[in-house]
């Protein structure tokens, strides 16, 4: 391990140019946080202090920061080989870690594409989905259906099946032929709920609905996630992802699952779709694949899908759809390294282990001033709190410069707050995550 900085670093002179995503500019700017080292479950800021990762990085760094394996893998790949096209050409380690991937995925979901994010993952899936019936002879099958408060990253597929108005409203149309399934957050008698909530699996019968609006035969496929993340952590209510998956089934509509967040132990389990228990036909993955190292993501195809494009003459391509960077050599190593340190450690299985700790922490928030709401499951947590009138964000976004100057990383979704810390994570640190916590939201106006 690293000795952590404790001499301040100076900002840079210049802060304009660098347009930062997902960011109010011109505030930030005023009053910068920067990072400049990481290791284990500690960020070292620019101003010499520690801060706690409590969400992992951006609920990618799921094996905590400068893990020796992946650093040293990473060092040696670039000095071996650097880059390889992935077209019409391979190299020995994208194989290598498609056949780990297919090994730790639940069901026949053996076919590996690989992409450089979330959002590469979801076009990737969508893409793969309309082109799957027209293979199959179904060419009318184009409807996309996503879900409110669904986040599948910020590309134009992801960003029309997505639900969260904010990503949403300045884009113009987005893609046509999109429709959504109802949200399931907010549901009264869920409220508090530890794991996953009673009520709310009819609303998987929406499906039904728009089945009868376009008709089936217009559908391609569903994409959700199991738990909606960036819309500020909604779990499925019980039997809801399972009706899902019949619907679907019963009217030969893919279902695809959106494991970006929810995959790589996030859930106790290596995927959502092993927790649950409910097998899609395609599940898109990033973030934690590469432990947010090296950008990496990889979309998983069932035998079925992949089967149905291994059809017609050996030599032609069978999907015009590829990234420059999908399976390089060092994003392969980085996750080939990262999948090794996940399995020496046991970190698949730590949010199991720790289920009922965290879970008591997070609800010992219960009571404070404002909190609305509070969920979890696997590693992860939201508070939910009461919004100001015309003021929506101002109590998460005050909890979130609270913590991070108390040594604390959360991250805020509209008034909600998420925990989703690296798997690493021991129990001493959950007691100052909710300690500090319950500091800052005593103090929350
Ligand atoms: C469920 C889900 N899908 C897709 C994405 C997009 O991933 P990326 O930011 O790597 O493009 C995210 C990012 O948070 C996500 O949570």
């Amino acid at each position: 391990m690293k000795a952590p900085l404790t001499t301040k670093t100076p900002l840079p002179n210049d802060m304009e140019a660098y347009w930062m995503g997902f960011t109010p500019n011109r505030a930030f700017k005023k009053n910068p946080r920067l990072f400049v080292a990481a290791d284990g479950m500690y960020y070292t800021t620019h101003d010499g202090r520690q801060v706690m990762d409590g969400i992992s990085g951006l609920w990618c760094c799921n094996a905590g920061h400068n893990q020796p394996r992946i650093v040293k893998a990473i060092q040696e790949q670039v000095a071996e080989l650097d880059y390889s096209p992935g077209f019409q050409i391979g190299h020995p380690k994208a194989f290598e870690l498609a056949n780990r991937l297919k090994g730790i995925m639940p069901g026949d979901l053996n076919h590996i594409f690989f992409t450089n994010s979330g959002s590469e993952s979801v076009e990737t899936a969508l893409k793969i989905a309309i082109a799957y019936h027209r293979a199959r002879g179904e060419g009318h099958r184009t409807r996309l259906i996503g879900r409110e408060k669904g986040y599948h990253g910020v590309n134009f597929g992801g960003m029309s099946v997505g639900g969260m108005p904010a990503n949403r409203k300045m884009f113009g149309t987005l893609v046509a032929g999109v429709d959504h399934l109802r949200h399931t957050h907010g549901i009264e008698e869920n409220l508090f709920t530890k794991g996953q909530p009673e009520h709310g699996a009819y609303l998987a019968d929406d499906l039904e609905r728009l089945c009868e609006l376009h008709d089936p035969s217009t559908i391609a496929a569903v994409i959700v996630e199991p738990i909606a993340g960036s819309a500020g952590v909604i779990m499925p209510p019980k039997g809801y992802l399972e009706r899902l998956r019949a619907i679907t089934k019963k009217h030969g509509i893919l279902l695809i699952w959106d494991e970006v967040i929810t995959g790589f132990g996030r859930m106790g389990k290596p995927f959502a779709s092993n927790y649950f228990g409910v097998e899609a036909d395609i599940v898109c993955t990033a973030k934690a694949i590469a432990n947010g190292v090296i950008p990496m993501g990889a979309v998983f195809a069932h035998d079925h899908v992949y089967d149905a494009f291994m059809q017609g003459p050996e030599e032609l391509i069978e999907l015009f759809h590829g990234y420059t960077y999908g399976g390089n050599p060092m994003a392969c190593a980085a996750a080939l390294a990262t999948l090794d340190t996940y399995e020496e450690q046991d970190l698949f299985y730590k949010g199991t282990k720790l289920w009922s700790y965290w879970e008591d922490a997070v609800h010992s928030l219960r009571g404070l001033p404002h909190v609305i709401d509070i969920r979890n499951m696997g590693l992860i947590g939201a508070v939910e709190l009461e919004s100001i009138p015309d003021k929506v964000t101002k109590r998460a976004t005050d909890a979130f410069l609270k913590a991070y100057d108390k040594g604390l990383l959360i991250r805020t979704t509209g008034d909600i707050i998420a925990f989703s810390p690296p798997l690493i994570i021991e129990k001493a640190h959950i007691d100052f995550m909710f300690e500090t916590m319950r500091d800052i939201l005593k103090t929350i106006d």
